[in-house]
């Protein structure tokens, strides 16, 4: 059983303790807004926060984060709507969309830590999420309106 908080929930888990933190997330807690893209800590699309910092949820098996707070897309903003999800929406961001709420929860973690990013700081930071449908001129705009 690993207990751990999860967007603001304490959520004890009944699963095996090596189980990847993406499927505790999609398939025990019902938190499909993080995605499966490559599993090997590669692409980004299993961005969540553990303890504020962007981690892949793919590779952190559940034993890592007993205790810790975890934060998914879903609890991203819990007044509403996060900046990052309102210039999202205002730059109509996404295309096919998948890899988009990885790019939000990169995206927050980096504001968070440098609230007014260059473009240099934001490419450095973003260049592990990748975008099959190219967005990264409009994921950058995002990022600096919400800044
Ligand atoms: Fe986790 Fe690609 S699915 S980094």
């Amino acid at each position: 059983m690993i207990e751990c908080t999860i967007n603001g929930e304490t959520v004890r888990l009944d699963a095996d303790p090596d189980m990847p933190l993406l499927w505790a997330l999609r398939d025990l807690a019902g938190l499909t807004g993080t995605k499966f893209g490559c599993g090997i800590g590669l692409c980004g699309a299993c961005t969540v926060h553990v303890g504020g910092r962007a981690t892949r949820s793919c590779i952190t098996p559940l034993k890592d984060v007993a205790g810790a707070h975890i934060t998914t897309i879903e609890g991203l903003d819990a007044d509403g709507e996060h900046p990052l999800q309102q210039t999202w929406r205002e730059l109509q961001v996404p295309q096919c969309g998948y890899c988009q709420s990885g790019q939000i929860m990169q995206a927050a973690a980096l504001l968070k830590d440098l609230p007014n990013p260059s473009d240099d700081d934001i490419d450095a930071v973003m260049t592990g999420n990748l975008c099959r449908c190219m967005t990264y001129p409009r994921i950058r705009g995002a990022i600096r309106e919400a800044a």
